[in-house]
Formats: structure tokens, C-alpha cells, sequence
């Protein structure tokens, strides 16, 4: 959920929407954005929870999913919230991604679609490649792959300071979204 674009874009759409996170605060800042008039008729509903247990949704009962997981530890999230995934390392991250890709799967409707958007990262003047390796999390979950799709990244914060510095490397400056269909 973050700060709850997708559940506001949700509201703008007439979308019935549950958004999960596992931080308290994302929730109370979802919700204080979504607090604008509009005229819809969806209903929205934040929950505090950890995506890789949605218990409180039947199998097969989800139109469309749409997630934006932390890219591993690149960026907390949290001081130390359990569950928290921002908090892991790559191998831990996509242990728990896994989880989450079965569960994405349990809750989908037959036929329907999962957009998850993710990035790479750079760790000791390696790159890992994170999307891809999560992408294989949702293949064996059972999904296939229907899109893949770059998204150039813009306003980087960290640009300027890594241009300075005459470093060897490209900057990562693109973002996947992976559309998966059940
Ligand atoms: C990249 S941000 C999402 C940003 C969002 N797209 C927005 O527009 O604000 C990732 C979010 O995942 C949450 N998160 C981390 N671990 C989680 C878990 N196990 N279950 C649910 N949410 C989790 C973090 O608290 C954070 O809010």
C-alpha cells in the first residue's frame, strides 16, 4: 500500500480495492490520502497485515492485483517491524517473495492478472538481478508471464551523487513491471 497510490487510483476508477501493508503507518497515511471527494461508488478497505498470509480473503476472489514490494533492503521501511521484507537481504527477501507470489495466487480469480513492479540493484559493484529472480518466484507459483514492461525511472535522488563520483558503471534508471496471469 505504501502511501496508497494504487488505492487511490482505485477510488478515481470505481474499483472495490483492499490494500495490505505491514506497517501501521502506511496504513494511517493510505488512508488520510484517501480522504478526498470524488464521485465513486467503490469501496476501500486498508488492512495492516503481511502479504504473505491474506487469510481474510477466499480463494479465487480477487479481480486484479496490483503490488510494489521494497527491491530487497535497497530502502527500509521500517526500524524493525516483523515481517517487514525492506528489512532483508536478497536470498531472505525472495524466500518471503515466494510466499507472497503463492498466496497472489491463491486469492486470484482463474483467468486474471497480477502486475508486480520491482527493480534491480547494485550491491558491491555487482548487479543482481532482483526483478528476474522475483519473476521466477511467480512462475512457480504457477503464474504466467503475460507482459513484460520497462519503466524508465525519473527523479532518482541518488543520481546526482553517483554522477560526481567518475565511477566505471551505468546508473539503473529503469523499473520492471512484470503482468502475470493466473
Ligand atoms: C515500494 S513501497 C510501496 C509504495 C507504493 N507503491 C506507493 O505508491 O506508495 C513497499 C511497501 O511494502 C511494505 N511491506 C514490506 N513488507 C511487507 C509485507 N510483508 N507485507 C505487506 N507489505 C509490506 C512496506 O511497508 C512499504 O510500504
Amino acid at each position: 500500500m505504501g502511501s496508497g497510490t494504487t488505492l487511490i487510483e482505485a477510488k478515481l476508477l470505481n474499483r472495490h480495492a483492499v490494500g495490505v501493508d505491514i506497517n501501521p503507518q502506511s496504513v494511517s497515511i493510505s488512508e488520510t490520502n484517501l480522504q478526498f471527494q470524488c464521485e465513486t461508488i467503490s469501496r476501500i478497505f486498508t488492512r495492516n497485515g503481511n502479504a504473505t498470509d491474506l487469510d481474510f480473503i477466499k480463494d479465487s476472489h480477487i479481480d486484479f492485483i496490483c503490488t510494489h514490494p521494497p527491491y530487497a533492503n535497497i530502502i527500509k521501511y521500517s526500524k524493525g517491524i516483523d515481517g517487514d521484507i525492506s528489512l532483508l537481504g536478497v536470498e531472505a527477501f525472495l524466500d518471503e517473495m515466494q510466499k507472497v507470489a503463492k498466496e497472489a495466487y491463491r486469492v486470484l480469480k482463474k483467468g486474471k492478472m497480477c502486475a508486480v513492479m520491482i527493480g534491480d540493484v547494485r550491491k558491491c559493484g555487482k548487479v543482481i538481478p532482483l526483478g528476474f529472480r522475483m519473476m521466477e518466484c511467480f512462475l512457480q507459483a504457477g503464474f504466467v508471464n503475460k507482459e513484460i514492461i520497462i519503466k524508465e525511472q525519473h527523479n532518482c535522488h541518488s543520481n546526482d551523487y553517483w554522477e560526481k563520483q567518475h565511477n566505471n558503471f551505468l546508473l539503473l534508471s529503469h523499473e520492471y513491471i512484470f503482468v502475470f496471469q493466473k
